[in-house]
């Protein structure tokens, strides 16, 4: 489609592109689509005789583009909101399943022709139905898991969020909202929602892992670096809490091994978004930006205007 009406170049290899290349891309063409593991900072953006007038990312989330360096150099940029929330919120309760379930240890066992038959204390995991459900950032994504935990398993909702939510939301799912601390305390899972910024860096730090108790379950299908890793290695190490399920990581796509080695701990390579129907929405939503910025309109999604 973009081919059609833009002169195009097309990233084939599907691989991240280096700061060199993408300060060429930025020299050569109007605008640039860009995906979470281009890392656009300042060096990039700041580079001399920028031709780019708009960075439409592709994806929701937008920690790898610097956009105060951004406004600087007079680029607009873009993202593609709420058409990832049902499918990242389906993979949440994957995660939750998965690791109170104990399904990976037990898809590794299987596999590994080391199942000796069913068996009354084989493989115990904890239920998932009716228990308590803390929600970390009560955005389209935070609700949109907190409605089927609630709905779909009989969970209760607690929800920490830094704006006010949706008194009919708040309604809607019984929820409590409470202090992170609380929410820690009381939460048999805990499911982080919020973006990563400043302010999110290590949220979920060694303070923070101590005051969740040793049967919970975290889950992260937010960014990486809200949560201090070496922290969580430690806690499920030690015991501190029961098991976690991740879909990123803070150095992504670097794993630490120590993580891997963690029975307890059910690892996704960041699929939060990959279904064919939602990359497909997310790409249509990219090319309503292009269009109409270039048509001279404001683009839905633009997350910084110059
Ligand atoms: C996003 O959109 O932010 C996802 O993490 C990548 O699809």
């Amino acid at each position: 489609m973009l081919a059609e009406e833009f002169d195009l170049t097309v990233n084939r290899e599907d691989t991240p592109r280096s700061a060199g290349q993408l300060r060429t891309l930025l020299r050569q063409h109007d605008a640039l689509g860009v995906t979470v593991t281009d890392r656009i900072d300042a060096s990039v953006l700041l580079v001399e005789d920028c031709r780019t007038k708009l960075i439409a990312n592709f994806g929701v989330g937008f920690n790898h583009i610097d956009l105060d360096a951004a406004r600087r150099a007079g680029i607009s940029v873009t993202n593609t909101p709420g058409v990832l929330t049902d499918c990242t919120a389906d993979l949440a309760m994957t995660l939750m399943l998965m690791a109170a379930r104990r399904a990976g240890e037990g898809e590794r066992q299987l596999r590994a022709g080391a199942w000796a038959g069913w068996r009354p204390t084989h493989l115990l995991g904890t239920r998932v139905s009716g228990k308590i459900l803390g929600i970390v950032g009560a955005g389209r994504i935070g609700i949109a898991t907190a409605r089927r935990a609630h709905h779909g398993f009989g969970m209760s909702i607690l929800l920490h969020s830094r704006s006010a939510v949706d008194p009919g939301i708040v309604q809607e799912l019984a929820a409590q909202t409470t202090g992170l601390d609380e929410l820690l305390q009381r939460s048999d899972f805990v499911s982080l929602h919020t973006p990563s910024s400043a302010e999110t860096h290590h949220l979920i730090d060694a303070d923070s892992l101590a005051l969740m108790s040793s049967d919970s379950i975290l889950i992260n299908t937010s960014r990486g670096d809200v949560v201090d890793e070496a922290a969580l290695i430690a806690a499920l190490e030690r015991g501190s809490i029961a098991a976690a399920g991740l879909d990123v990581y803070e150095h992504e796509p670097a794993v630490p091994q120590a993580l891997l080695s963690c029975e307890n701990v059910v690892a996704l390579p960041h699929l939060g978004s990959a279904t064919r129907e939602t990359r497909v929405a997310m790409g249509m939503r990219a090319v309503a930006n292009l269009r109409s910025f270039f048509a001279g309109g404001s683009p839905a999604d633009l997350l910084t205007e110059n």
